[in-house]
């Protein structure tokens, strides 16, 4: 059924989803969601080159088979920080998850908690942290942080987020100004559900803003003083998003972050910018263990989360692949995303001999250059045949195959 606010449609869906891989979703989203939102969230900056990257360049690593290891059932059960989660896939903080579903942030929720997935809520969320932290009191989530200009409204953040149990802050670092998005400009995009933080504080605000004005509310300047800051007003751990480069791994730690979060916001901040995946390993080798490494950009298969544990990261996040299982799911699509980028991540365990989370940091990758490697894959959605996708056809899900039902054939 759908809901319209203001003449804006909502998704009200909650159910199972059935597809074979997250780039369908896509798609299917595209069918569903109205045109500005849907281009609001697919696209990145100016060419799209890194948006593009992100993906590709899982490409220039490849996983060393593993085989005689005697080993069965692996599992994706892993901590971050204390808290204890089903798989190290996260949800990353994504702004106005309203313009996927009617409730939101609310579902987003549910869905990472059906899946025992990390949570993460934007500061440009559309409902209030307390309601969203309800819908699964015990599930372990993250707040991400845009720095206002005004410190009281950060200081009101602070204690929400606090009191609403959020167990660390994602200090966005990387999205001082909105990069170049064309397609926003294309479609006029404003957003078009209120952002609860703003209507708390200002009365209002938010709602039909376009992402350049909300963006200008926050701060462009932020430093080393500014970690310190929000780490004594807010009592909880700094985990830096938005870093690239080793010099900003130093710049974060001698401050005091409590983590370091590689990310180029997903190709929507500077074009050109390199492959998250390409980065990591420098930004790895920096924080020589000193503090745990989220990780996101482009992941669309278990097998690039596992190349991104494999290089290092401690937590992977996906992006757009949940707000399109949200737009088309609620809750259990949410949920469906999550749960089959993690069956396929297990099949890959299984054929390493990786037992644990733990085994797959220290599984051995290669990093062989292969000419020719642009040919779309039969799996591109250009070249894809249009297989039915029924009942029939469907991977098992019901624990009846080896590992995740990829053996049905
Ligand atoms: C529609 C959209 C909105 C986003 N909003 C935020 C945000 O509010 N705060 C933030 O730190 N990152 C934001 N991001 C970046 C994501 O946290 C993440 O870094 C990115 O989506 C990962 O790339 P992927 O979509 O290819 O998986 C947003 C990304 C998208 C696609």
């Amino acid at each position: 059924m759908t809901r319209y606010i203001k003449g804006f449609p909502q998704s009200e869906a909650d159910e199972d989803l059935k597809f074979v891989n997250v780039d369908e979703l896509e798609e299917r989203a595209k069918e569903v969601m109205p045109e500005g939102a849907y281009y609001y969230v697919a696209s990145g900056s100016e060419y799209e080159w890194t948006w593009r990257n992100n993906t590709n360049a899982y490409n220039h690593y490849q996983i060393v088979p593993r085989s005689l290891t005697g080993m069965d059932n692996p599992s994706t059960e892993t901590e971050f920080m204390g808290m204890k989660l089903k798989t190290p896939i996260m949800i990353s903080p994504i702004a106005c998850h309203g313009i996927s579903h009617a409730d939101a942030e609310v579902a987003t929720q549910k869905g990472a908690a059906l899946a025992g997935a990390m949570f993460s809520s934007s500061t440009y969320g559309n409902k209030p942290v307390e309601e969203i932290a309800a819908a699964a009191p015990d599930a372990p989530r993250m707040f991400q942080l845009y720095l206002s200009k005004n410190w009281d409204f950060n200081q009101m953040v602070f204690d929400a987020i606090k009191a609403a149990g959020y167990k660390a802050i994602l200090l966005t670092v990387d999205a001082l100004v909105s990069g170049y998005r064309e397609a926003n400009l294309r479609t006029d995009f404003a957003f078009p559900v209120p952002l609860d933080f703003f209507t708390r504080f200002q009365g209002a605000k938010g709602e039909g803003q376009t992402v350049a004005q909300m963006y200008a509310s926050s701060a462009q300047n932020i430093g080393p003083d500014d970690i310190k800051r929000i780490k004594e007003m807010s009592g909880l751990p700094v985990i830096v998003k938005g870093i690239n480069c080793a010099e900003d791994v130093e710049v974060a730690l001698t401050a005091g972050a409590d983590g370091v979060y590689v990310t180029n916001h997903g190709g929507r901040e500077i074009d050109g910018a390199p492959a998250t995946i390409d980065v990591l390993p420098e930004v790895v080798k920096a924080v020589n263990g000193r503090v745990p490494v989220i990780f996101d950009g482009g992941v669309r298969r278990g097998s690039h989360i596992f190349k991104a544990l494999a290089l290092g990261a401690d937590l992977v996040g996906i992006g757009r692949p949940y707000l399109y299982g949200l737009a088309l799911g609620g809750p259990h699509g949410v949920a469906s995303v999550i749960n089959e980028l993690n069956d396929e991540l297990k099949i890959d365990m299984q054929l390493t001999g990786c037992k644990t989370i733990e085994d797959v940091k220290h599984a051995r990758l290669t990093h062989f250059e292969y000419a020719g490697d642009t040919r779309p894959s039969s799996t591109d959605p250009r070249v894809r045949k249009p297989y039915p996708v029924t009942a029939v056809n469907q991977i098992k899900k019901d624990g009846t195959d080896a590992v995740s039902g990829a053996s049905h054939h």
